[in-house]
This record gives structure tokens, sequence and C-alpha cells, in this order.
């Protein structure tokens, strides 16, 4: 067997295993819990997109599609964006139908880093972004977004952290873990950044569809931004389909070319079935969309109040679907309240330190789950705090 250390290549090394699955493997081995730490829909996809899948085994040949993905659903994903946003993107030269997001982070990121090009990226944040860059040879660069600015990500941060080597802004918003949506404000600034020091920006908008208040700002609808952004949106979330794996790209076509290589030769395209599901999702998927959303809007309201009420402080979440309450004022700093909460009253939710700078007091609290189980968990949460 070669020697393990020199086989793997540094960047991999250098990568930790997630400690959210250690953590998520802990709590499925125990009796009892309630988990508000997986960021998943409790929601079955609705059942008109799945007939659409298995309708399409029946009566399709389910083979490769498009290197780019369906035409129907790259042409649907188009009409969807301009509807919503106002953004034109052409479904021949300027969509690539990915596996997931996660995929879409795989071909942006080897298409443009070269060694120690420099990404900056808000934290908190998912915990994909910073180990799918550094895989691709780049160098995340973080900038914290604090409590006190809504967990925004202040331009005159951004513009602190750039140096020559600077290729691109990472945006995740509304933002997994703390629920920030990103204001129209501050986007026309980071977008008037962006333009000055001409920078491309990656936006990720998986969560687009769950914003409870403000309508959700897209970056490339923002003036002079379309050309400029990379757009990463998905089913995943919107429309309870984590395991159609199933995104999109979408930026302009010099780009696409080189996305649409690093895609073609990974994947060749993304899973069929999955695609005629997606086209179904966006014709008829609106009514279920909204069901969904307005029902995490009730359980957003109950985790809010609760926390607010127990003394834990908790900016006020307006989108995808989690708190990420301080946990400081216990003493206890976020791992050591995560893994008590877990032992002692069988509630997982997940450290905050898992999601980068700034999080390490913090908590993120996944409400994609029912209402009375949240109930019940504030219940065994509320015991924990007095016991403290
Ligand atoms: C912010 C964010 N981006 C991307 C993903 C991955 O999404 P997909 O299922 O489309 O690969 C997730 C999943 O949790 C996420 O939270």
């Amino acid at each position: 067997m070669p020697d393990l250390k020199g086989l793997i290549a540094e960047r991999v090394r250098r990568v930790p295993v997630s400690g959210l699955h250690s953590f998520f493997g802990i709590a499925a081995s125990m009796p009892d819990v309630i988990s508000l730490g997986v960021g998943e829909p409790d929601f079955a996809t609705p059942a008109p997109i799945v007939r659409a899948g298995y309708e399409a085994v029946y009566e399709k040949a389910i083979g490769y599609t498009a290197n780019a993905g369906l035409k129907e659903l790259r042409i649907a994903i188009s009409e969807n964006l301009e509807r919503l946003y106002g953004v034109t993107y052409d479904p021949e030269s300027e969509i690539i139908v990915t596996v997931g997001v996660s995929e879409g982070f795989k071909c942006v990121f080897t298409a443009i880093c070269e060694e120690g090009d420099e990404i900056i990226v808000p934290h908190p944040c998912f915990v994909a972004y910073e180990p799918e860059i550094i895989f691709a040879g780049g160098t995340p660069v973080p900038v914290k977004c604090l409590a006190e600015n809504d967990f925004e990500p202040l331009a005159e941060d951004i513009r602190a952290a750039v140096t020559d080597r600077t290729k691109a802004i990472f945006i995740g918003f509304p933002n997994n873990p703390t629920g920030a949506v990103l204001s129209r404000g501050n986007a026309l600034k980071i977008a008037e950044l962006a333009e000055e020091l001409d920078l491309l920006v990656i936006s990720d908008e998986i969560y687009d569809r769950l914003v409870y208040g403000e309508p959700h700002i897209s970056v490339p609808a923002l003036p002079g931004m379309r050309d400029r952004t990379v757009l990463m949106g998905g089913f995943s979330k919107d429309y309870a389909m984590t395991g159609w794996r199933v995104g999109y790209l979408c930026a302009r076509p010099e780009l696409m070319e080189a996305f649409s290589k690093v895609h073609q030769y990974a994947v060749m395209s993304a899973p069929t079935i999955s695609q005629f599901a997606a086209v179904a999702a966006i014709e008829i998927g609106e009514p279920y969309v909204e069901e969904m959303r307005t029902e995490y809007d009730r359980r957003r309201k109950l985790v809010v109040s609760s926390l607010n009420e127990m003394g834990l402080s908790c900016f006020e979440p307006k989108g995808a679907f989690y708190a990420f309450p301080s946990v400081a004022s216990t003493g206890l700093d976020g791992d050591t309240f995560a893994n008590r909460l877990l032992m002692e009253e069988q509630v997982a939710v997940v450290p905050g330190s898992s999601f980068g700078i700034g999080g390490e007091d913090h908590v993120r609290i996944a409400y994609c789950k029912l209402y009375g189980e949240i109930e019940t968990a504030f219940g065994r949460i509320r015991r924990f705090l007095d016991r403290l």
C-alpha cells in the first residue's frame, strides 16, 4: 500500500472531514432524538412532480440528455427566472442543468481557480463552500458577517479583503445557516463594488423561494450584474426534491463554455428522470411551493418566539429554514451547548462553528420539521436551560 500521506493530495488533506456528519451519526444512533439538525425539507416531493418523473420512466427513453440538460427544462428555467426576477438567460447557451447546486460548485471553481486564486466568502456560510474552493486549488478568504448587520456582508468589509489575487465574491442568500437575506440596499453596494473592481459574483440562490416578508433579491437582476454573475439555483429546497439531484447554473456563454467542459466530463448530464420531474416542478409546482413556504413561516415564528422567550437572542431569520441563535448568555459555546443538549435532552442542533467564523457562540436550528416536533424539542431545550 503506498504511503497515504503522499498519495492523497495536500488540498484534499487540508479539508477536515465534516464535523456535521459525525455529529449526525451520533444523533442517529441514539433513541428518541428530535433532530433540528439536518437542513432537508420534511415534506415529500409533491405527488404531481413525482408522477411526472415516473411517467417519464414508462413513456420516454431514459438515456443521457444533452450535456446541458433537457431543452424543455432549460426553457422552463429561463422562463421562470424571467417571470420571477425579470432576468433573461438564453436556454441554448446560458443555462446548464447540474446534479444539484453541489455539482455547480464543482463546475465553477474547477473552471475559474488557478492555484492560489482568492475567492471571497462571507461567513457564516454553507459547509461546502470553502472545501469546494480548496479542492479546485483556490483560496477562500472569509469575511465575517455580524448579527448586528443582520448577518449580511458589508461592501466595505469585502473591499478590505480584496487583493490582486481576488477572482470572485461567492455569496449565498437566503443564507444557510443564519436565515439572513440580502437587502436591496446592501446588494446594490456589493454590485457597485464588483463593478468597480471588476470581480465576478457567484450567487447561490438555492433558497430563493423561501423568503418571509421582503421579496428575494436575485443578484443577476441588479443593474449591470447579469454578465458578471454566475447564478446557481436548484430544486432541492424550494420543491422538496433533495434526492432527485437537480440544479442549474446560469451565466454568459463564455463562462458557460468553461463550466460545461467540467460538467460534461464529470457527469455527462444530470439524472434524466429528475429533469422531467423538474420541468413539472416549474410548470405545476407553484401552489406546493406556496403551501410549504407558508408552513415554514408558521414554524419560523414559533422558533423565534420560543427562543426569545427563553432568553436566547436570535436575529430574525427572513429566509431559508434556519434560525441561528446566540447561546452566549448561557456561558457555553455553541459546540458545548449542542453536545450537551444532545446528550442530556436528545435534541440535535448544529454547532455554529461548523459554518465558519462568527458562528462560534451560535447554534443552527433547522425548522424544516413538524410543528409538533419543534414544540416538543423546545420543551426539552427549556428544561435544559433551566438546569444550567
Ligand atoms: C446554501 C446551499 N447551497 C447548496 C446546497 C446543496 O444543494 P443541492 O441539493 O442542490 O446540491 C445546500 C444544501 O444544503 C445549501 O444549503
